[in-house]
């Protein structure tokens, strides 16, 4: 008998955490690791940020905050909508919570009945089915294809449609594909979803400042103003801000359900830290001009990662838009023989060769829903990527051509 909720039988650890810790196990063996398993930027937050911070906690600023989050924090996130996205949103239309990920959570806890469907386009942060199971919902999975740019299209969401929807979740620009969704993309999606007013939408637009090639962010909402009413934008500090351990997320949606998950919000942790919503406020307000070297420095070690592994054979990398990942297709070394005689048989086991054999970890395709590809972060430096790729290729170098049956 197991004292272990059987909410839980289903729901998988993190994949990427469950890759770093195989990466962790290595070095301790003296072995020298890249670990591109996990993905946040590496730079530190802007000084000006932690400033805030600082300041904060001397002036007292140390108490519970409103469960939906501070005025302050909430102003500068209206304003921050308006600004950059064109979109109006109400102080009151607004929640901050634990980062998106607990965003996420609560906005599925506070509508999810059980069996209720949630449609997750491939390939998907992946969390995304992970905690629709642990509030009783379906993933229904999507399958999109790498031909369409590894987006979502208006034939394959019509199909995933029925009844039980509840949710549909959109991430532009995506983890782990680097897909981004023009605003015709997102309006053919949005014709088909005024066909079925029963489904809600969650885009998540954590990636939104990280984006290539002068390429143009726009907000769901914004191209679907006709959807605003049943849409929760989804945004957070963590990649923009480089404030991933500040843990502070947020969202704007339609009031009845901001009202429900502050319900689920002040029944659990009752507010985020009081400090760390002050450095959000600061980051939203203050200078953002540490964006554009991000992404510059995102953009630059994408190219390099292109054509590094469009250099490998056996392996293709389609150009990301956004985001910092490389979402690698290896159909081409699928049955091919490692050294020790046994045959890489899927991304798992790809994933598995270059860990032992190229001492690189990354993460199997089947994580997120796709496979046979593999995912790797781009957020490290260009030295270490350069090492990276010269790692994997050795490691495919020694691959034998598949044995006869
Ligand atoms: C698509 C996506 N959404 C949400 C998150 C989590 O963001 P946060 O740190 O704000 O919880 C991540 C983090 O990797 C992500 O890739």
């Amino acid at each position: 008998m197991t004292y272990i909720s059987s909410r839980l039988a289903a729901v998988k650890p993190s994949a990427s955490m469950a890759v770093s810790q195989a990466a962790k196990a290595l070095s301790t063996k003296g072995i020298d690791v890249i670990d591109l398993g996990l993905g946040e930027p590496d730079f530190p937050t802007p000084a000006h940020i932690t400033e805030a911070a600082y300041q904060a906690a001397k002036a007292g600023d140390t108490l519970y905050t409103a469960a939906l989050g501070t005025l302050a924090l909430r102003k500068a996130i209206v304003a921050k909508f308006s600004r950059e996205n064109g979109l109006d949103y109400t102080t009151d239309e607004i929640i901050v919570s634990n980062g998106a990920k607990q965003i996420i959570f609560n906005a599925l806890m506070a509508t999810l009945e059980d069996g209720d469907e949630v449609i997750l386009p491939t390939p998907y942060f992946v969390s995304y089915p992970e905690m629709a199971k642990l509030l009783g919902g379906k993933p229904v999975i999507a399958h999109c294809r790498e031909e369409d740019g590894f987006r979502l299209t208006p034939e394959i969401l019509d199909q995933a449609i029925t009844p039980k929807t509840k949710w549909l979740f959109l991430n532009s620009p995506g983890n782990p594909s680097g897909a981004v969704y023009d605003e015709t993309s997102l309006k053919a999606l949005g014709a088909v979803l005024e066909r079925h007013p029963h489904v809600l939408v969650l885009s998540d637009e954590i990636y939104e400042h990280i984006i290539f090639d002068g390429l143009e962010f726009i907000s769901f909402a914004k191209a679907c103003p006709q959807l605003k009413t049943r849409s929760l934008i989804v945004n957070g500090m963590s990649k923009a801000y480089a404030m991933t351990g500040w843990r502070v997320g947020y969202a704007a949606g339609p009031l009845p359900l901001i009202k429900a998950m502050a319900t689920v919000q002040s029944q659990s942790i009752t507010s985020v830290c009081s400090i760390a919503q002050a450095a959000g406020a600061a980051a939203l307000e203050g200078s953002q001009e540490h964006i554009r070297t991000f992404r510059d420095a995102f953009q630059r070690r994408r190219d390099l990662v292109v054509k590094g592994i469009n250099a490998i054979e056996g392996l293709s990398l389609r150009v990301p838009e956004g985001a910092f990942y490389a979402f690698i297709n290896c159909a081409g070394l699928i049955g091919k023989q490692c050294p020790d005689g046994s045959v890489l048989s899927d991304d798992t086991a790809v994933t598995n060769y270059l860990l032992n054999e190229g001492h690189v970890a990354a993460v199997p395709g089947a994580a997120y829903g796709m496979s046979p590809y593999f995912r790797i972060s781009t957020a490290t430096s260009d030295e270490v990527l350069s090492e990276a790729i010269k790692r994997i290729a050795g490691a495919v170098a020694r691959l034998k051509p598949a044995p006869k049956a």
